[in-house]
């Protein structure tokens, strides 16, 4: 596709533009039935790394039991973590839980109102900082994340760039995203942009017949991006094993499942199925296979109906084993992994967790 090169792009007119297709086009999401700064830091938080589609429930299930700062400061690090399951990088809600400690203890429940000071706050950077402040105060800061980069590189015609240049091209779309951004609503803007890049101007196949800044876009269509590494597959097996407690009904049952020691890196403390030794090991029903992708990895999961006599012989020796009740699934840390199998095979609701 040609490249329309033409000069600076004219910020009232962007502004104009987006603002009218955000009012017209912007999804109705619950965190943004709110001006509350804490339900925006905690959607802020989920939104990172995950899909909005499965942020929305989550949001929901998470406020409805937490619904203040001091609510989440009195909740204990494993409640937190079971309204989390799903989710993924776990840190994130570690954090949470922190910050809303210290902001209980130090601040009267209190979040920080400027950009500056929530960036003290563990967890939150430049970019949550900046949403934050202006979303809930209106507080002129540009927020970056991922999608708004690509609206900006394209709106300005810059390819991306990759080693030394990187840091220079990243400063200079922060720079950009700073003097485009509407000092009078700088909080719809920065959501414009970013609602934008999510439903809009896609990575591919951008939808530049309906954008509303097609007309001073530089590039129109996709832009050129650096190689992505290739996503490493893996096979695991994981061991299925319930049992009924009072009668034949596993609905009132109970399933096998291990802590993940504190001190492993990924997800420490977290409970999950108990892993078979080999991924391929034949004993046990193959009872489904599930696709799951952690960061760059994507598991092939076969999971097994192992009985209980067998579990210690075919599975790793993995962190302490437990027979968890099914009506308690919800408030126990499960990995995200464990919670979809648990869903499929009809051991679990799929839908919010209900209170702990
Ligand atoms: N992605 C992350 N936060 C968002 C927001 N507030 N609006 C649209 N997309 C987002």
């Amino acid at each position: 596709m040609p490249r329309h090169k033409r000069g600076a792009l004219n910020a009232e007119v962007v502004r104009g533009h987006l603002l009218g297709w955000y009012a017209a086009n912007q999804r109705d999401l619950p965190w943004r039935r709110s001006r509350d700064p804490y339900f925006i830091w905690v959607s802020e938080i989920m939104l990172q790394q995950t899909r909005v589609a499965v942020v929305i429930d989550r949001f929901e299930a998470f406020v409805r039991q937490f619904p203040s700062v001091t609510a989440l400061a009195r909740a204990t690090e494993q409640e937190v973590l079971a309204l989390w399951s799903g989710l993924g990088y776990y840190r994130r809600a570690r954090m949470l839980h922190q910050a809303a400690k210290f902001v209980a203890t130090h601040r009267h429940g209190r979040l920080p109102q400027t950009a500056e000071e929530l960036r003290e706050l563990p967890g939150i950077g430049p970019y949550t900082a900046a949403a934050i402040a202006s979303i809930a105060h209106g507080e002129s800061e540009a927020v970056v994340d991922g999608n708004v980069e690509r609206v900006l590189c394209r709106l300005e015609g810059w390819d991306e760039a990759g080693g030394k240049g990187a840091m220079e091209q990243r400063r200079k779309i922060q720079e950009l995203a700073g003097q485009l951004l509407d000092p009078d609503r700088p909080g719809d803007f920065n959501q414009a942009m970013m609602e934008l890049g999510a439903t809009v101007c896609l990575p591919r196949n951008p939808q530049c017949l309906v954008c509303p800044l097609a007309k001073a876009c530089k590039t129109r269509g996709e832009h050129k991006t650096l190689p992505r590494s290739p996503m490493q597959t893996k096979a695991v097996g994981h061991a299925l094993t319930a049992r009924p407690v009072s009668d034949d009904a596993l609905a009132d049952g109970e399933v096998l499942l291990e802590q993940r020691p504190a001190a492993t890196s990924v997800m420490p403390g977290m409970w999950q199925l108990p892993v078979l030794r080999e991924a391929e090991v034949p004993a046990g029903e193959l009872r489904m296979m599930v696709r799951h992708s952690i960061m760059q990895i994507t598991y092939t999961v076969r999971v097994r109906a192992v009985a209980a006599k067998d579990v210690a012989a075919l599975a790793v020796k993995g962190g302490k084993r437990r027979w968890v009740r099914l009506e308690d699934l919800e408030s126990i840390p499960l990995t995200g992994l464990t919670r979809k199998v648990l869903i499929r095979a009809g051991l679990m609701g799929g839908g919010s967790p209900t209170a702990v």
